[in-house]
């Protein structure tokens, strides 16, 4: 036997393991999900005023220039027609998931995951639509949930739990299989170099496994993950758009910076103006052509 598996090429053992572990009888899953208390769910607010407040009165650490920035991505998916299920690792005390929670449609599925259950019944009631809730770890998920029904149908996905290297890069995995074809994945604290770590995790898993994963968009607090195929359709949707889009969320002061268009990336980079900055697009004189096309 020994023999045998050194023999075999690693592909070739990858692919047997896979017809072994398929054969294998499946054992009943443990159910992880929560029950939460029941809430009649809010009605939808007519504007993004009302949802950023709703947000900040939930304690949490989601910042008014990120929440602006999601709830833009969401409202451009909605306004595509773009349907599918939303998901969080990483919930705390509930702040983004209020914002998630404003975009929730019938028929999708709206699932937070935390090791914790910190969500009181009180912050329930803010929220706009009614989560399913795993009380497991991200890396545990697939264990508790049949991840069969969500298969290249979550529309949205946000990750923000223990920023550890091992737990992105099987958070970047899991992602890669849910995520529709159409689909956002957000990692938050991208750049937050006190958890450097997310940064080679993230790179090793884009570069090393034949994703069709990309940045199209990365902000100061979080990155934004698309499908090849979809990047155009976005990057076109931060070009154009986003920057009206975060005026019309009352932030006049969002700039576009992109200093390269390599074809393996492109993404911009939306932040606050600097002192001195005036315009839309940084360093126009020098990049003009990269504020042209998508
Ligand atoms: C920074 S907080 C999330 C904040 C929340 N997204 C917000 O914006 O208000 C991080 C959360 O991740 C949870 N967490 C830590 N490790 C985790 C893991 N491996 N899987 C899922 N959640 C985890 C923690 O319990 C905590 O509630």
């Amino acid at each position: 036997m020994k023999v045998a598996a050194t023999m075999l090429g690693v592909p070739v053992r990858r692919l047997a393991g896979k017809i072994v572990a398929a054969l294998r009888p499946e054992a009943p899953r443990e159910s992880r999900f929560v029950a939460l208390p029941a809430i009649r769910p809010a009605a939808l607010p007519a504007g993004y005023a009302e949802r950023q407040a709703n947000a900040l009165s939930i304690d949490g650490m989601m910042s008014d220039f990120s929440m602006q920035v999601m709830d833009a991505v969401l409202t451009h998916q909605a306004a595509r027609g773009l349907t599918g299920h939303v998901l969080e690792f990483g919930v705390w005390k509930g702040r983004s998931a209020s914002i998630l929670s404003a975009h929730i449609r019938d028929g999708e599925r709206f699932i937070l995951c935390d090791v914790g259950q910190y969500l009181t019944e009180q912050v329930l009631a803010k929220f706009y639509a009614r989560p399913e809730f795993v009380q497991a770890g991200s890396s545990e998920f697939t264990t508790y949930v049949d991840v069969a029904p969500l298969r290249g149908s979550v529309r949205f996905a946000h990750v923000d739990s223990s920023h550890a290297y091992r737990d992105t890069l099987a958070e970047m995995a899991l992602v890669d299989e849910i995520l529709a074809p159409d689909g956002v994945a957000c990692f938050d604290d991208f750049t937050n170099l006190n958890y450097a770590q997310i940064l080679p995790a993230m790179f090793k898993y884009l570069f090393t496994t034949g994703t069709d994963l990309t940045f199209f968009l990365v902000t100061n607090d979080k990155g934004y993950l698309c499908r090849r195929p979809s990047f155009e359709a976005y990057a076109t949707f931060v070009l154009r758009q986003l920057i009206d889009e975060m005026r019309m969320r009352g932030n006049a002061d969002a700039m576009i910076a992109r200093t390269d268009m390599d074809p393996e990336y492109r993404a911009f980079y939306l932040r606050p103006r600097g002192e001195g900055e005036t315009g839309d697009h940084y360093g126009p004189s020098l990049y003009a052509a990269n504020y042209e096309v998508p």
